[in-house]
């Protein structure tokens, strides 16, 4: 069972970004919480993050035949990003949307996904555990097939 978890702009921030809303966990931390919950699971795990929005597009497109699952927080470009959307769609992996925050809670901006109708499910709203949720849910996905 192999997932590639993606981490889109500004995450590598957190801690020190707006803790009010997310929080002070790291990015570092949550990996480690991720690896952990994996490692107990009999998962493997690929834990990424970058600002570009194409490096996230070549990154899925390279996923195929290498992953089982993308576990995916596009951040900001999750209410922008035709290209995502469109990457998603294109290699077909079973990919699972999350958020840190409940998105639907928030700005208006933050209600509508473009990722959303391509993913297989959304996790959101749970900090911290949203990640690790994400990594239960692809182990179902994975062995749901
Ligand atoms: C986020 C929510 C997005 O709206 C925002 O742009 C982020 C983080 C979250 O994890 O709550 O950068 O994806």
């Amino acid at each position: 069972m192999n997932i590639l978890f993606l981490n889109g702009p500004n995450l590598n921030l957190l801690g020190q970004r707006e803790p009010e809303v997310y929080g002070r966990t790291t990015l570092a931390d949550i990996e480690a919480k991720v690896r952990d919950r994996a490692k107990k699971l009999g998962a493997e795990i690929d834990f990424r993050q970058t600002n570009l929005e194409g490096e996230l597009v070549s990154w899925i497109q390279e996923a195929k035949g290498h992953f089982d699952v993308i576990v995916i927080n596009a951040a900001a470009y999750t209410h922008t990003s035709v290209a995502l959307r469109d990457a998603i769609a294109a290699v077909g992996l079973p990919t699972i949307e999350i958020h840190l925050s409940n998105v639907h809670a928030r700005e208006e901006f933050r209600h509508k996904s473009l990722i959303a109708p391509v993913c297989r499910g959304q996790i959101v709203g749970f900090g911290v555990n949203s990640y690790v949720l994400a990594v239960e849910a692809s182990v179902n996905v994975i062995e749901a097939r």
